[in-house]
């Protein structure tokens, strides 16, 4: 939702912040600009409707001097997606400049009063209310720089990450954030603004990620000054990031998404070896001591991570006999839940910085919950908001369609429940020792489920014509159904839909007809009989079956029009496997059909705004 970038020091800024912004772009791509103060002192602003690369070419040719600028991707929330509103915006002398990310809720009562005050307004965004109402506070009360933008962020309710320039000062950036990411980065002589550490690991390795309510002054001369937004100093205090760049690259593919497909034998070897440390090494305690006395779990989590966490109910209720409970952050943060002693939060996060799942949490720990969160960015919101953290260490993940991250919280959660429930003793030895063996047979065979891609791109061109498509499964692999359908409407525009496979005839069944192919995960199981059955009532009703089997099935791979097979392993771990196929699927869908696979119309990867 919306990136933003920063830089200060003696290069030149404007090829740092574009850079910084194709790295951000995964976070909205509406409309893109930097501002720029030359060294003749003028404060410059292009900016352009579209993609990173349409900024590029609106700038060409165009003074692009200046070694401290601010720059902005954008996810619309006020005002349309076009010229007008993108970001910087500018106060009305064009002194100062903002970028934003986040939502300003009070912006219509400022707006009356600043627009009673005479100001004049050129877009229809939250964002240049504020930009207005410092150099409102800068004039009336004739505060300084710094003071004027702290005085105008206590006036401001919601969310923001801001970046602003004064072009009065030229050897300055403010920047504060609360609710929405902003990360600075630490050079030698030359200091970074990021809404993520990805525009700033190429230059260094030293971050401060700052705190709700954070304010920072950026100088020229690489000093730093934190504070609040009330004003009370703060010592920064710098950390470490280690992100390999080649990472945030395609490498080779044509898009991130299937670089993230592929990837996943590794992602998941290294996932598995992270999350294995620690459950059983020293860390361990710091987990299970939140969650030996737990007496219900209460999973959430939003979209993609909200199945993977689907898919963890059936395993930690099976292994560990604890109920639990997956709700959508968004409906959980608003529903009044019943939070009893005892209960514990697990938040699943990709990102992050998920606004409902932030919130989720602030309300949970409020009620007296424990909360652990799984996630993978690491030092981001949600981790830093929690009691304790599993990262997922599934690298950086930057095709919107979420995919490695999906395996790799399934992995984790998995893992969880089997020591959890070892630990607990409803969990015998034998079973223990078996599927932590088998866990580690899954990065090889995602290897050979990758290597069928051809099969799978076939299957994709019956698909590419639906209008609409239905997929179905049982037990802990009706999520994944869910999950294959997210994929496949967000990337490629179908409408489709997911449910447990005995549910079709208490409704869905009446859509079946040639026209809405039936993608079945119809693997290995305690109900594979069942839902042969299930099958065989959409086959009697000339639908169309394309299945995920188990290698060396006969009998489902009969019934359907096409399917794909892949390794035999415990259906408490088949969803790991069985994703990746419906993966690659929407994938192949997609480029069928010539959408944008890894920047799908409105979507943004991190949504930190409700
Ligand atoms: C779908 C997808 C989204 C995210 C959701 C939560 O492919 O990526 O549904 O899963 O926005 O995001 P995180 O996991 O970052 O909290």
């Amino acid at each position: 939702m919306c990136g933003i970038v920063g830089y200060i020091g003696r290069r030149q800024a404007y090829p740092v912040l574009i850079k910084g912004l194709h790295r951000l772009e995964y976070r909205g791509y509406d409309s893109a600009g930097v501002a720029l103060i030359s060294a003749g002192g003028s404060l410059n602003v292009y900016k352009s409707q579209g993609k990173v690369s349409d900024l590029e070419d609106t700038a060409q040719n165009r003074d692009l001097t200046g070694c401290i600028g601010i720059g902005h991707t954008r996810w619309a929330t006020h005002g349309e997606p076009g010229f007008r509103n993108a970001h910087p915006h500018l106060s009305q002398s064009g002194r100062l400049a903002i970028v934003h990310n986040g939502i300003i809720e009070n912006y219509a009562s400022l707006r009356e009063m600043l627009i009673g005050q005479g100001r004049t307004f050129n877009s229809d965004t939250d964002t240049e209310v504020v930009v207005q109402l410092i150099e409102y506070i800068q004039e009336k009360d004739g505060l300084s720089f710094v003071a004027s933008v702290q005085r105008a962020l206590q006036m401001v309710q919601g969310a923001y990450a801001v970046a602003v320039l004064d072009m009065r000062q030229p050897d300055t950036i403010v920047a504060a954030r609360k609710g929405s990411p902003l990360v600075v980065g630490v050079g030698d002589d030359e200091l970074f603004l990021g809404s993520d550490a990805s525009p700033i690991v190429e230059y260094t390795d030293r971050v401060i990620y700052l705190d709700d309510e954070d304010m920072v002054v950026l100088r020229q001369d690489a000093a730093i000054t934190l504070m609040t937004v009330r004003g009370e100093r703060k010592t920064p205090q710098i950390q470490q990031v280690t992100m390999d760049v080649s990472q945030l690259e395609k490498g080779g593919y044509d898009h991130f998404m299937l670089k993230e497909i592929c990837e996943q034998p590794q992602s998941l070897r290294s996932c598995l070896q992270s999350v294995r440390q620690t459950l059983i090494g020293p860390d361990a305690e710091r987990v299970f001591s939140l969650l030996q006395n737990a007496n219900r779990v209460i999973i959430t989590a939003c979209g993609t991570s909200w199945h993977a966490g689907l898919v963890a109910k059936y395993a930690i209720e099976r292994m560990t006999r604890v109920p639990v409970e997956v709700d959508y952050a968004s409906e959980f943060r608003y529903r009044q839940p019943v939070i009893n002693p005892g209960d514990v939060v697990i938040a699943v996060s990709q990102s992050g910085e998920t606004a409902d799942t932030l919130a989720a949490i602030g309300m949970a720990k409020e009620q007296g919950a424990g909360v652990l969160s799984v996630c993978n960015v690491i030092g981001s919101s949600i981790p830093r908001t929690s009691d304790c953290v599993i990262y997922t260490m599934a690298g950086p993940e930057i095709g919107v369609a979420s995919t490695k991250a999906f395996t790799a919280q399934v992995a984790v959660l998995t893992m969880l429940a089997l020591v959890w429930g070892h630990r607990k003793g409803t969990v015998g030895e034998a079973e223990y020792t078996a599927l932590m063996q088998q866990l580690d047979t899954l990065p090889d065979k995602i290897g050979r489920i990758i290597a069928q891609k051809e099969t799978v791109r076939k299957m994709a061109q019956t698909l590419s014509f639906a209008p609409s498509c239905l997929y179905i499964g049982r037990g802990c692999n009706y999520p994944v159904a869910l999950e294959g359908a997210l994929k496949l409407k967000e990337i490629s525009y179908i409408h489709a839909e997911g449910y447990p496979a005995a549910e079709m005839k208490h409704g869905p069944i009446a859509l079946i007809s040639q026209e809405m192919p039936v993608v079945t995960v119809a693997t290995e199981s305690a109900v594979y009989d069942k839902l042969v059955s299930n099958i065989q009532e959409i086959r009697a009703r000339q639908g169309r079956v394309m299945a995920v089997v188990t290698e060396g099935d006969t009998e489902v791979a009969r019934m359907a029009d096409s399917y794909v097979a892949v390794p035999q392993v415990a259906e408490c771990l088949s969803p790991i496997l069985n994703i990746v196929p419906l993966q690659l699927l929407s994938y192949y869908v997609a480029c069928l059909k010539g959408c944008d696979v890894d920047q799908p119309r409105n979507l943004a990867k991190s949504v930190t705004v409700e």
